[in-house]
């Protein structure tokens, strides 16, 4: 389901659920599910990163799922995968040298979208 309209619909279920004092659990389930998957992966796709990424299979690129696992538990996981994306760094591609892609997007939080999904496969 797209993000905002499952969101609209917890904001209703959150209005009904207000007089029984149970808005809070609502709104702690909004901060725990806020990646958005499908836009993340469609956001993925257009900038071609799964050319050289998979979700769980080493291309020229580690699987997200090892990045994730090299960042778990790190509080700055999320900047350096932000940065990481953002700034062009060098890195190697059978054994040479070359500028790593940025996600594009106009939208920085579609961009912190797609951090968070990498992180958390
Ligand atoms: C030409 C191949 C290539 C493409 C295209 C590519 N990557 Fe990468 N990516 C790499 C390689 C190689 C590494 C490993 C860099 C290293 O560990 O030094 C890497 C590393 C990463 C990392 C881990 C960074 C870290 O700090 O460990 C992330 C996150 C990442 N890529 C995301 C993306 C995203 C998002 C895209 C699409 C915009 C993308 N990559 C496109 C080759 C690629």
């Amino acid at each position: 389901m797209r993000f905002a309209r499952w969101f609209t619909l917890n904001v209703m279920k959150c209005k009904l659920a207000w007089l029984a004092g149970s808005c809070l659990i609502v709104w702690t389930g909004v901060a725990t599910a806020a990646v958005d998957a499908e836009a993340a992966e469609d956001l993925a796709r257009k900038n071609k990163c799964f050319k050289c990424h998979a979700i769980d299979k080493k291309k020229d690129g580690p699987s997200y799922k090892k990045i994730a696992e090299k960042y778990k538990g790190k509080a700055d996981a999320e900047q350096k995968v932000y940065t990481h994306m953002t700034t062009n760094p060098k890195v190697e591609v059978d054994g040479k040298k070359e500028e790593h892609a940025a996600l594009k997007s106009k939208n920085d939080a579609e961009i912190r979208n797609v951090v968070k999904w990498i992180l958390s496969r």
